[in-house]
């Protein structure tokens, strides 16, 4: 688990950035919290610094759309989907626990 900070760290609509194995973006949309990997995967651009509307985030290069529930783009330019990853509340205090990469969890045997 990778720590994020406390709950009141992240206020709603605002997002923080951590790094687990690549930069990971927590958002608080309308009070839940969600996280995906920060790196739109059309070019290098840092999804923590897009625009938060309801449970998406808008890229703030070419404006493609994520949905934080599932990480698939609404549309181009963005056509592969960024990882989600769940979110976990103790205490007040924010953890993320990051998705196993597909590729690594094939190579394991893993389905
Ligand atoms: S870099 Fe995100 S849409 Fe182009």
């Amino acid at each position: 688990m990778i720590y994020v900070g406390e709950l009141s760290d992240i206020p709603v609509g605002e997002s923080v950035r951590v790094q687990g194995s690549v930069a990971i973006a927590v958002f608080n949309a309308d009070g839940e919290l969600y996280a995906i990997d920060d790196t739109c995967t059309h070019q290098d651009a840092s999804l923590s610094d897009g625009w938060l509307e309801g449970c998406a985030v808008e890229c703030p290069l070419h404006a493609a759309c994520f949905d934080l529930r599932t990480g698939q783009p609404s549309g181009p330019p963005a056509k592969k989907p960024v990882r989600t990853h769940r979110v976990a509340v103790e205490d007040g205090l924010v953890y993320v626990e990051e998705t196993v990469r597909v590729e690594a969890r094939a190579l394991a045997g893993v389905e």
